[in-house]
């Protein structure tokens, strides 16, 4: 990114101030620089948020294969661009050079046109974090098909929903998925989904765990011989600037999961530069995100960012737990990984389990930590911090979403400084403000309100596949010519940004304005609690009460019950103050999460409203047997 790498605060302050102030310039000088174009663009920016309709490059033509893969084979031709890291330690891991990587996808490319499909087609992905999830991702863009990624733990009805609602004829999927000592049956899950998917014409399997299964005639297909056949050579196909590049699906607050549709030019220029600037990612690095490619941090920070910028990115199959608490940071040493991405469900998960695990690793090669997906909490950053950075690696705390594309705030190595429970800066070109309730910006420091961004940015996802109206209700709606995030946040008084959760999840009590996260943070100081989920119910008198779900470090610590209780109570008073206490506490043995580690607080908003005949969909979520364990806890 030559004249625009971040390597102290003056760039970041003198490219920050220019991309705000020029922002066509200086997005059309970092593109034009880094990025191989068949053709450049006639305009930078063209947008009006009140329609909504954002376009940039607008006339460039480019495939974004050919900036991952054609482009290093000059000079990175060996070096690794894929560690795959399988969930049986006793496996060997592989090593995929660029060059291969580029034979593979070619391949996966030509057998994906054998079975007709073409540019524009969309094409279902259903795989475990195994190679071929990655080739066939890129393959599909090689062609120009739209990708659309289906996180390989969703059931069966919810890939049908997903499979349908872009009309995919293709999907590829594996016989099973390897799960820790388990076995998922892969290929049965799609064979029910497809029972309502009548216009799927072809399923490519690859076969991952021998495991027995049925192939339709006509329809299913083993990928392997396929592949053999095929030629390792396949041109681009050449895309738009705006052409959809995927299309990936994130839950809405109501029914229908949103299929997100990201451009080919923008998602490129914006996954790419944050990857190396957040990460600080130098040429000999080894990067590990431990998502799985089914979310958007996958897409952007284990397959287009990394690869984009011709770096080394560790893909993980397995689980954190597997064979012991202890797998992560085995494998940090073992690849000597430089950069570690996760989630802070991950960390407060590990940071349960006994410390000999970590300590027992040498994780000296670590330069740079990551956090992304919800808030950090303070006891997580500081057990993160010191366990893992051992005090010397910074901590980047990445803000963004499905729809952002790629990272919109966060701190930067060495750059800005990391700082507990805080996002910290808007990254370059970003331009975060805080709006009131009464749709005005707040302009001073030390304020909180609604997180919208009043400017585009090129990764931005451009619509909802098939329901643009749905699109401009969610985002561009709510505040004028702004787009909501969905989030709220505290800006402090030198202008750091703490995301404090979802609006949704701010509770009114008393008239004070409480933010469910900064009560759970202070739960989550006590030493005996793993983590906390609080919800409002309706009270007489306070408009809302406080309810409190937590789960313990050690179940036997619930019978401390009341006494416990009042600790807890005291812990948030001297937090937040006594208007935040609990006037109910519940500890159970689990949260019922989705796919992803959220917490699904619909489902303990009703239980603790006793809604329980209308709990809505739970099938997506990670732990659905913990739903009638909270319910007989807390209704009985
Ligand atoms: C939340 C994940 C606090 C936020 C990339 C956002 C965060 C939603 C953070 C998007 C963070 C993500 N601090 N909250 N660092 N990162 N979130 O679409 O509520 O799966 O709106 O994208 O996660 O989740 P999504």
């Amino acid at each position: 990114m030559s004249n625009y790498n971040i390597n102290s605060s003056e760039d970041y302050k003198r490219i920050y101030d220019e991309s705000v102030n020029h922002p066509e310039k200086f997005w059309n000088d970092l593109a034009k620089d880094n990025f191989k174009w068949q053709k450049h663009w006639d305009s930078v920016l063209n947008w009006d948020f009140k329609k909504p309709e954002i376009r940039w490059f607008e006339g460039a033509q480019l495939n974004i294969t050919e900036n991952c893969l054609d482009r290093h084979l000059i000079n990175k031709a060996q070096k690794t661009a894929i560690i795959f890291e399988p969930n049986n330690p006793k496996e060997k891991s592989e090593h995929i050079t660029y060059e291969s990587l580029f034979h593979r996808v070619n391949k996966m490319a030509n057998v994906l046109k054998s079975k007709g499909v073409k540019k524009g087609d969309r094409v279902c992905i259903y795989l475990p974090m195994i190679p071929e999830l990655a080739i066939s991702v890129l393959a599909c863009a090689r062609i120009g098909a739209v990708h659309s990624v289906v996180f390989a733990g969703f059931s069966a009805i919810a890939l049908s929903t997903r499979i349908n609602d872009c009309n995919c004829k293709i999907v590829l999927t594996s016989d099973g998925s390897f799960r820790g000592n388990k076995i998922l049956d892969l290929k049965k899950i799609v064979d029910t989904a497809l029972k309502d998917c009548p216009q799927v014409s072809s399923v490519l399997v690859v076969e991952r765990t021998k495991t027995k299964i049925h192939l339709e005639k006509g329809r299913d297909y083993l990928i392997e011989s396929l592949l053999n056949e095929a030629s390792q050579d396949c041109p681009i196909e050449v895309m738009d600037s705006e052409d959809p590049l995927f299309v990936l699906y994130t839950s809405g607050s109501t029914g229908k999961p949103k299929g997100m549709v990201h451009s080919s030019a923008g998602y490129m220029v914006g996954s790419a530069y944050t990857f190396k600037n957040i990460f600080q990612y130098k040429d000999e690095d080894i990067y590990w995100c431990t998502a799985d490619i089914g979310w958007i941090t996958g897409h952007s920070y284990i397959v287009y960012g990394p690869l984009l910028n011709g770096a080394t990115t560790l893909m993980f199959e397995g689980v954190p737990s597997y064979p012991d608490y202890g797998r992560f940071w085995e494998i940090v040493e073992k690849h000597k990984v430089n950069q570690f991405y996760t989630a802070p469900t991950a960390i407060r998960t590990l940071a349960k389990e006994s410390i000999d695990l970590v300590n027992k690793h040498d994780l000296s090669s670590l330069k740079v930590l990551g956090s992304v997906g919800e808030p950090i909490n303070e006891e997580a950053w500081k057990w993160y911090n010191i366990n893992i950075g051992k005090n010397k690696c910074p901590i980047v705390d990445t803000w963004w979403q499905t729809e952002t594309g790629s990272i919109m705030i966060s701190s930067i190595p060495n750059v800005i400084e990391s700082k507990p429970t805080y996002a910290t800066l808007p990254f370059i070109g970003i331009q975060p403000v805080l709006m009131d309730e009464n749709g005005n910006e707040i302009l001073e420091n030390d304020a909180e309100g609604r997180l919208c961004i009043k400017y585009p940015w090129p990764s931005m996802a451009r619509t909802i596949w098939g329901d643009h109206k749905r699109y401009k209700e969610t985002y561009f709606s709510s505040f004028d010519n702004k787009y909501f995030t969905g989030d709220g946040s505290y800006r402090d008084n030198k202008g750091l940004f703490r995301i404090t959760g979802r609006v949704d999840d701010v509770i009114i009590v008393s008239g004070h304005n409480l933010g469910t996260a900064p009560i759970e943070d202070a739960i989550n100081e006590h030493n005996l609690v793993a983590e906390s989920a609080i919800i409002g119910v309706p009270h007489d008198i306070k408009g809302n009460s406080l309810f409190g779900y937590i789960t313990l470090k050690e179940a036997s610590s619930a019978s401390l019950g009341e006494s416990l209780k009042k600790e807890i109570n005291q812990l948030i008073s001297k937090q937040i103050g006594p208007i935040a206490k609990l006037d109910h506490i519940e500890f159970v043995s689990g949260l019922p999460k989705t796919r992803s580690g959220k917490i699904m607080r619909r489902i303990l908003r009703k239980i603790a409203n006793n809604e329980i005949d209308n709990l809505g969909d739970t099938s997506t979520l990670l732990n659905p047997e913990i739903v009638d364990e909270i319910i007989s806890k807390v209704l009985h």
